[in-house]
């Protein structure tokens, strides 16, 4: 594994974890087996982004495009987050990870939802977050957010100018998580794909070739290094 360099790792990363249907694709495998390496390789970065120390990992795992796909790939999404979930929740204590979930849960199966509420409940106190997206959409997680807000200004609770970048950002999905530093997507593809649309503001993006399934905390430390490499100024001098 390479040495990863001694500045610290950023404390919230986020990745697209893109790559899985071409990795099958190459194999002759169907789809849903190159979601299932893809969890895998999910695993791994998450235990790895646990070991450098760094505080959130968010990572779209089902947009709200991807109902779009045929009901044997989206079931076979589903059933690994339910396994995922399942697994975590009987090992929470050992983990200790607290998990979040930003999109709109009411489209998922009643017992996914409620795996997701446990998980959530039960993990509330930990410290280390991975925040799943499901069914999420960054224009979406935007809309709901300004929809809020209008009930609460109608509802008298605030008004037009009280809105900030700040309260905004209460009204998001991701309410009291700090911005993603450093956002990756592998597979060559480059797009944001509607992620963290807001959130994504002074992130630095890091493109990389290799397919997420094959993604290894290696190349985390690269992207991490990348990052390093970049002069983040916030539009300053
Ligand atoms: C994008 O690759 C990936 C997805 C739409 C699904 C991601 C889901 C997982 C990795 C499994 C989720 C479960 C856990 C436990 C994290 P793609 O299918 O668009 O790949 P392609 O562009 O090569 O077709």
């Amino acid at each position: 594994m390479a040495q990863t360099n001694e500045l610290a790792p950023p404390r919230h990363i986020a990745i697209i974890m893109d790559g899985n249907g071409r990795w099958a694709k190459q194999r002759g495998l169907p789809r849903t087996a190159g979601h299932s390496a893809g969890a895998e390789a999910f695993r791994r970065i998450a235990n790895y982004c646990r070991t450098l120390g760094v505080e959130y990992l968010t990572v779209y795992a089902f947009s709200t495009e991807n109902w779009k796909r045929s009901q044997e790939e989206v079931g076979g999404i589903m059933l690994l987050l339910r396994r995922y979930l399942e697994e975590a929740i009987s090992d929470m204590e050992k983990n200790k990870v607290r998990f979040r979930f930003f999109g709109d849960l009411t489209r998922l199966s009643p017992q996914l939802q409620k795996l997701c509420a446990d998980a959530q409940n039960r993990s509330k106190d930990y410290d280390v977050q991975v925040n799943f997206c499901l069914n999420y959409g960054g224009r979406d997680e935007i809309v709901r957010a300004a929809r809020a807000f209008a009930a609460d200004v109608q509802a008298g609770k605030c008004q037009v100018s009280d809105l900030t970048e700040e309260l905004f950002g209460d009204y998001l999905y991701s309410r009291d998580v700090p911005d993603p530093e450093l956002i990756i997507r592998p597979s060559g593809e480059m797009r944001t794909s509607n992620f963290l649309l807001w959130q994504s503001a002074y992130s630095e993006y890091v493109f990389m070739d290799v397919l997420w399934p094959d993604f290894g905390p290696e190349d985390l430390d690269k992207a991490i290094e990348e990052y390093h490499r970049r002069n983040r100024r916030f539009g300053g001098v």
